[in-house]
């Protein structure tokens, strides 16, 4: 494993200020620019036409699908390339064949691109939506009993009509990992699929679709996996292509207008957008770096400095921790005194990114480049941001 001082050497964002919010958009290493400055460049002198164009394109995207395959435990042809999360769970959630009363289970920890599609569905074809509480660290449960909780709660939500649970695998405002084998064997039991949001976990934290028998997976490419914006992707179980109408699609195997309709073999069939050559060659860039590294100290390290963050703020009286036992990279919390915007602002006056989360609290997202002296002096700033506000409360 190289030293983390020369993993920063060659992330240099993440020597301007403590950077703390992976869980927006990663820190881009020094690969994955090179390879997009070179094809900007390329496709500037040669011409994006031709057989290097094509033979480039095609070959990146290959590299690119192995190593998203490879991050997820599936196979290629499992994967289709999106351009976010967002277009990745709209492609199921659009792809559905809806009735009045059909329900989906959520939880009430979902990013806005999921809560709104499901608003949508409930809009446009009378969907229920039902919302799992998640618990958080008030209930004072261990690991164990956070993942059977979890599982009862979803449970107690599911009815013969629910055709769909559509949740987080970690939720985005706590951190929490829910157990998503435990809850897709719920699923299963109940004839039900399960659309898993994969925005915090892939990169982030270990996963293994296949094992976990998840039927669709959506995720991105500019988070944990520090690649470009604009490029993610979903998973569909080899099981389920046929479940999913195709909604948009570039291309197909055979088609006509009486109705005939051939989709392209696997999941290439949900590909709707075309990529840049530099999105893709700096997409592959980035998977090559993330296994360079190697996903178990990428993993190992997000988590240990957010365990250390947290042992921290147990010290800092004002602060209380939301996230439960089982948080992966991301910790919440609110800060008595504070409101959460102001809070961001007063912490990037002292070199620290991080971001609000709904509730009036703060998350932190930890990265692998991220110094353990860097994790300490933010919660110095967040015991002075505490002292500052009792001095002028009193
Ligand atoms: C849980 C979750 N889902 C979805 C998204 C949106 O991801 P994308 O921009 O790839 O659509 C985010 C972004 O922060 C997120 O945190």
């Amino acid at each position: 494993v190289e030293t983390i001082d020369n993993i920063r050497q060659r992330m240099p964002s993440t020597r301007k200020n403590g950077f703390f919010n992976t869980g927006a958009r990663g820190p881009m290493p020094q690969p994955v620019v090179d390879a997009w400055k070179q094809s900007v460049d390329d496709e500037f002198t040669l011409g994006r036409q031709g057989p290097w164009y094509g033979e480039a394109r095609s070959e990146s995207r290959k590299k690119m699908r192995q190593g998203f395959a490879r991050v997820l435990g599936a196979a290629p042809e499992s994967i289709a390339v999106t351009t976010s999360t967002t277009e990745a769970m709209n492609t199921v959630l659009s792809g559905i064949n809806w009735q009045k009363g059909d329900e989906v289970v959520t939880t009430d920890c979902e990013f806005p691109s999921l809560n709104t599609a499901l608003a949508l569905l409930a809009k446009r074809f009378g969907v229920t939506v039902r919302v799992a509480v998640m618990p958080t660290r008030a209930e004072n449960l261990d690991a164990e009993a956070v993942e059977r909780t979890v599982v009862e709660r979803f449970a107690a939500e599911i009815n013969p009509n629910t055709r769909l649970l559509a949740f987080s695998h970690v939720l985005y405002i706590s951190g929490l990992k829910l157990p998503l084998d435990a809850i897709c064997q719920l699923a299963g039991d109940n004839n039900v699929a399960v659309l898993c949001d994969a925005a915090q976990s892939v990169g982030a934290s270990p996963v293994d679709v296949t094992a976990s028998k998840v039927d669709y997976y959506a995720f991105p490419g500019q988070k944990w996996l520090c690649g470009p914006e604009g490029i993610g992707g979903l998973y569909v179980a080899p099981h389920r292509l046929e479940d999913l109408n195709l909604m948009a699609t570039r291309t197909a195997a055979e088609m006509d207008f009486s109705g005939h309709f051939e989709p392209r073999a696997g999941a290439l069939r949900f590909e709707a957008a075309a990529f840049d050559l530099p999105r893709l060659r700096a997409m592959a860039a980035a998977l090559d770096w993330f296994f360079e590294l190697g996903p178990d100290f990428i993993f190992e390290r997000n988590h240990a400095l957010a365990r250390r963050f947290v042992t921290g703020l147990q010290a800092i009286p004002a602060t209380t921790v939301i996230s439960p036992e089982g948080y992966a990279s991301l910790v919440g919390f609110d800060l008595a005194g504070w409101k959460d915007t102001e809070a961001v602002a007063a912490l990037r006056d002292r070199g620290f990114l991080i971001r609000r989360v709904p509730g009036n609290l703060l998350r932190i997202s930890f990265g692998y480049f991220n110094l353990e002296q860097e994790v300490d002096a933010l919660l110095n700033a967040v015991e002075d941001l505490a002292t500052r506000k009792n001095d002028t409360n009193s």
